[in-house]
């Protein structure tokens, strides 16, 4: 029938229109399922697509291991949402607008109680109420869980609301461009990944929930898709990035392949242990000890590395990890409590973790930066200019609650907290819009181009060394510790790195299923979002947060009790400052 695959062909491969919904949600984790939701459930005739580059259950949330926090106070009675809001501005290091975290804290309860009015499975107290546990740099056991499977728990429930609420998933899509002219964001060009095929999509509002982007370091707890397109597709429109200098580090990746061991570990009462025997966190946070805050504990773990206290394979020192020991918990709890932690580490590394401790040492965990928006996840072009049409919220997002060191169980959080309320805004926003126009066949025509590049590209170069290359230079210039001259170096080698990104070779020249080219758009949104966090991270001198600096070892609220605003653009990345909302906390000195 060869009239009959002419006509599928041309079908395919010139599409009679533009995909067209009034909202178009970038990334299906828990942020823009959330947001999804509330758009139906505020006006069901709205049209809404969910575009991401996975399955919306294969998003980076599902891995989220340990809770989600709210003062429900079924645990801890005195609780309150005010020492919730106390407890991430001091995690914070002062950085996080008040106004932002009084509305995650003041909401959290509610937002649990709607999740479990979902259908959510989360973990009970004997009683039947929802059980909370500890966490760190929490002063109350306020963490809400489903054993350590969490964000597969909420993720599955959203997942089935969006069907239940009619909204158009485009899974396994990739998308290439954000379209802002004029100020106003209008769709996106998206490339089908299963056949090459290329669309833009118009809507009358787009969101970004595009997560994080962990994968530019060799060794994080994230998935592979955490490529940081959705950041690296702001810049590209000239849009600026927010803090992107705090970059957190999980204090305990499995060791050496660097994924999750939940901090709910600790919750649950692990010790950590270094070559000596000592739980050396008496010496960093006396009155936390293991429960510190993330940035202080993943300091801590090094400098003992540093300090020839850590342990090899052997069991001998001076080796690049630390024990975190769970043996004393007891089979039943381990098995019930964290069953996933014990199950990795029996898995990925050999260890029984009820009968051996756990190699452990940091590992990329999370962005406190991103793109910048105000309390209605509407996006920021300036400190005091907005975006027409363009919302972000959750990890892409940065609202900024997290400022310069996020509280483990504040990120599901804030995607639920924050993508609810950017889908009520939305649902807002779009009343009485029309479409915006786009000239469709200009943006194909580029978006064509440039993969036809990739494509024909015959340069010295696998896209895989290049962003080993790539990786290899972020961890040695900007980890846990920096300072100037490490930061310029890792500028200059950044270049390279470039260079060999401008050299390429693809294996598979296809359009099908090609994973190579989509590897090599993935480095060059890695290579954007790289730089703007060496750039931002040079020019922030002082330590504060999870940006801590060897030669500017002191907090400056003087110069620096202000957020970074970094405005990429291939000739150079251009950095302002804007003042922190400060509200009922004034700063103090940070002590645990
Ligand atoms: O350790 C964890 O379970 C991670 C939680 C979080 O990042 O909030």
């Amino acid at each position: 029938m060869p009239g009959l695959t002419l006509f599928v062909f041309v079908l395919q491969n010139f599409p009679l229109s533009m995909i067209e919904h009034d909202v178009i949600i970038i990334g299906g984790g828990l942020a823009g399922s959330r947001a999804a939701v509330e758009i139906a459930r505020t006006d069901p005739r709205l049209s809404i697509a969910v575009i991401a580059k996975t399955h919306p259950i294969r998003s980076h949330s599902v891995a989220a291991q340990g809770g989600m926090a709210a003062s429900l106070k079924n645990v801890d009675t005195e609780d309150t949402w005010e020492a919730h809001a106390f407890d991430t501005v001091k995690g914070s290091d002062y950085l996080a607008d008040q106004d932002a975290v009084a509305i995650l804290t003041q909401e959290a309860p509610n937002v649990v109680i709607d999740l479990e009015h979902m259908g959510v499975m989360f973990s009970r107290l004997p009683d039947g109420r929802i059980a909370q546990r500890a966490f760190g740099g929490h002063s109350h056991r306020r963490t809400c869980y489903a054993a350590d499977k969490t964000g597969h728990a909420i993720l599955h429930e959203l997942v089935n609301n969006l069907r239940r609420y009619g909204v158009t998933i485009y899974d396994e899509w990739y998308v290439m461009r954000l379209i802002v002219e004029d100020g106003q964001a209008k769709g996106v060009v998206m490339f089908r990944i299963e056949d090459g095929r290329l669309e833009v999509a118009r809507a009358k509002a787009v969101m970004f929930a595009t997560g994080g982007y962990g994968r530019v370091y060799n060794s994080t707890s994230n998935d592979f898709a955490s490529t940081g397109d959705g950041l690296a597709m702001t810049a590209a429109a000239g849009l600026p990035l927010e803090d992107m200098e705090f970059v957190q580090f999980h204090p305990t990746g499995l060791y050496p392949v660097g994924v999750l061991i939940s901090e709910a570990v600790r919750g649950e009462g692990a010790y950590l242990i270094n070559s000596e025997g000592e739980r050396f966190m008496e010496r960093y946070a006396p009155s936390r000890m293991e429960l510190a805050p993330r940035d202080i504990t993943s300091r801590a773990i090094v400098k003992e590395i540093r300090a020839g206290r850590g342990i090899h394979l052997d069991g001998s020192a001076g080796g690049p990890f630390v024990h975190l020991d769970v043996r004393h918990l007891g089979k039943e709890r381990i098995m019930s409590r964290i069953p996933f932690c014990w199950e990795e580490s029996h898995r990925l590394v050999g260890v029984d973790a009820v009968h051996e401790p756990i190699p452990v040492r940091p590992t990329v965990h999370y962005s406190m930066g991103g793109i910048p928006t105000n309390t209605d996840g509407q996006v920021r072009s300036s400190p005091e200019g907005l975006v027409d049409g363009f919302f972000a919220a959750g990890e892409a997002a940065c609202v900024s609650v997290h400022g310069a060191n996020r509280l483990g169980s504040n990120s599901l959080l804030e995607c639920v907290v924050y993508g609810r309320r950017t889908g009520a805004a939305i649902a807002r926003y779009v009343q009485n819009r029309k479409l915006p126009e786009i000239h469709e066949a200009y943006y194909i025509q580029e978006a064509n181009q440039r993969i036809q590049t990739l494509l024909d590209s015959r340069g010295k170069n696998r896209v895989s060394t290049v962003r080993q290359a790539f990786q290899d230079c972020m961890t040695d210039h900007c980890g846990v510790f920096r300072n100037e001259s490490v930061m310029q170096e890792g500028l200059i080698r950044l270049q390279t790195v470039r260079e060999q990104a401008a050299d390429v070779y693809l294996d598979d020249r296809g359009k099908l299923w090609n994973s190579d080219l989509i590897e090599a758009l993935e480095l060059q949104s890695l290579l954007t979002v790289g730089e703007v966090i060496l750039t931002s991270a040079l020019n922030r001198q002082e330590s504060r947060g999870s940006h801590s600096r060897e030669d500017f070892l002191e907090r400056d609220d003087g110069k620096f009790l202000k957020h970074t605003l970094a405005y990429y653009s291939p000739a150079g990345i251009e950095i302002r400052y804007f003042p922190v909302t400060i509200a009922q906390f004034q700063p103090q000195e940070r002590k645990y």
